[in-house]
């Protein structure tokens, strides 16, 4: 699938396969993942797998619905605090990073033919416990896998280019 056709393709994926995602297409997944810029190359950045056991029923508890559980895979995103750039005002852009990292990940997920939904509205007390995260921010989570058949693709209400472009 060229770039073109996974932007116009990706959407917020609920509803998944219960079919396990295949460790190679994983890897495949992460080593497009690993390619992205960060302010100064410092990739402050870990992305934790998780599947199943007991870190996955934690991690389960920190976003309570049932379209997440029952997600194949769950990619946890997270930043290392005081390894990233700051600007010289002092603006953080760890969340910056992390973010480019994620888009990444769920743009290769795509092109594997998998689903993907970026999940921001996590309890972060909950996932920095389950992870054992030490000077680590949870930024996002993204729940992946194939996509179930009564998954349906949404037509994108977005801006339009004249609302968001200002030509100086
Ligand atoms: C930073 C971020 C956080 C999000 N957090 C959640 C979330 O916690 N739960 C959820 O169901 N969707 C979440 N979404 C998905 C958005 O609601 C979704 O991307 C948006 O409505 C556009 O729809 P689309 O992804 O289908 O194009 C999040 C998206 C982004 C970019």
């Amino acid at each position: 699938m060229g770039l073109k056709n996974l932007y116009e393709k990706r959407y917020s994926v609920r509803s998944f396969q219960p079919k396990q995602v295949e460790q190679e297409t994983i890897i495949r997944i992460l080593e497009k993942a690993r390619l992205a810029p960060s302010a100064v190359n410092f990739q402050p950045w870990k992305i934790y797998i998780v599947t199943q056991g007991e870190t996955r029923a934690k991690i389960n508890r920190a976003y309570p619905k049932k379209w997440f559980e029952n997600a194949p895979v769950v990619a946890v995103f997270t930043g290392l605090e005081g390894q990233n750039w700051k600007r010289q005002d002092g603006k953080d852009y760890l969340m910056c990073d992390v973010t480019i990292l994620t888009d990444y990940f769920v743009l290769a997920a795509t092109e594997e033919g998998l689903g993907t939904c970026y999940v921001g509205a996590f309890d972060a007390e909950i996932v920095t416990e389950a992870l054992k995260l030490k000077d680590e921010d949870p930024i996002l989570m993204v729940p992946f896998g194939y996509v179930s058949e009564d998954s349906k693709f949404k037509e994108k209400k977005r801006k339009s280019v004249n609302e968001i472009a200002v030509w100086l």
